[in-house]
């Protein structure tokens, strides 16, 4: 009987052991993909996926980091000097009024990194308009997410990339009202004006969130390498000029493919004249956030 019984146990526990693994195994990669599921960003993928094969392109084997999908996001080349992308439609306007919904609660007056010598006082009037710094992750309808996902997949640059104020990717949504405006400015901190950078930006993403009636272009003084020739005034707003329409994406390099500045990305808002303007900006950094 001993002898029976003991060579029985193996018999028995082999499938359960079998058994108890691979039910820990589902357990866990169920409780995985609830725990670590990025919640925003389910419903965004799958409207990536209505995209494929539209022109009937077919997509071949991908890479375990890869997409099935072909997507199409169209583009116009505005300028090479600087290099400059015009996205036509890139969000709905449901899109863009749900991120102007959000924003509303929180805006504030827009402030400025200061060079050496420069102080609030003297830099009052630069920048008058009003914005609010918002991160995908905070965002519970998921548009952010979405959104951020399209830059990432339209310039190739990954999302973590994407600026920071509080180690969230967050997106600075601005408002302009009448006469409010941002003169000429750069957006990469060049370091003999702003002290050394740990890290630099890239390349700006602006998506307009609104139409506006009159002014409020975004503006190029400097594009095809017009040089700062007497009288230039950092305050004015001539140049290659974007005007805002619901949706529409507009992305500018402010580094050459070697890393240093490029003049002819200095850029501006021209000062709204009727009607207002909303804007979301998303700068993306050459270090990933946290990695400087
Ligand atoms: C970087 O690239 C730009 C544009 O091609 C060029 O004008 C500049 O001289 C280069 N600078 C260096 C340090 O290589």
């Amino acid at each position: 009987m001993r002898i029976k019984a003991k060579s029985s146990r193996p018999k028995l526990g082999l499938p359960m052991v079998v058994f108890s693994c691979l039910f820990f195994f589902i357990a866990g990669f169920f409780a995985s993909a609830i725990f670590f599921q990025d919640a925003p960003t389910v419903k965004p993928r799958l409207r990536l996926l209505e995209v494929v094969n539209e022109e009937g392109h077919k997509s071949i084997p991908h890479g375990e980091s890869g997409e099935d999908a072909i997507g199409s996001i169209p583009f116009q080349v505005l300028s090479w000097k600087p290099r400059a992308l015009y996205f036509p439609n890139f969000a709905t306007a449901e899109e863009c009024q749900i991120i102007v919904k959000m924003a509303k609660a929180s805006l504030k007056p827009s402030s400025l990194a200061l060079r050496k010598g420069e102080t609030i006082e003297s830099t009052k009037g630069t920048r008058t308009s009003s914005g609010t710094f918002i991160s995908a992750s905070e965002d519970k309808t998921g548009t952010l997410g979405y959104i951020e996902e399209k830059i990432a997949r339209a310039t190739m640059i990954p999302r973590a990339h994407g600026e920071d104020m509080t180690m969230l990717q967050a997106f600075n949504i601005l408002r302009y009202e009448v006469d409010q405006k941002y003169d000429s400015h750069y957006d990469a901190f060049n370091p003999s004006e702003y002290g050394p950078q740990s890290s630099q930006r890239i390349a700006s993403f602006l998506l307009y969130l609104s139409n506006v009636e009159e002014g409020g272009e975004t503006v190029f003084p400097l594009e095809n390498g017009v040089s700062i020739g007497r009288g230039f005034s950092f305050k004015q707003c001539t140049g290659l000029k974007v005007k805002p329409r619901q949706g529409d994406g507009l992305l500018f390099y402010s580094l050459f493919p070697n890393g240093t500045i490029d003049l002819s990305s200095l850029h501006g808002s021209c000062p709204v004249t009727k009607g207002e303007k909303w804007v979301a900006t998303k700068w993306i950094r050459d270090q990933r956030e946290g990695e400087n």
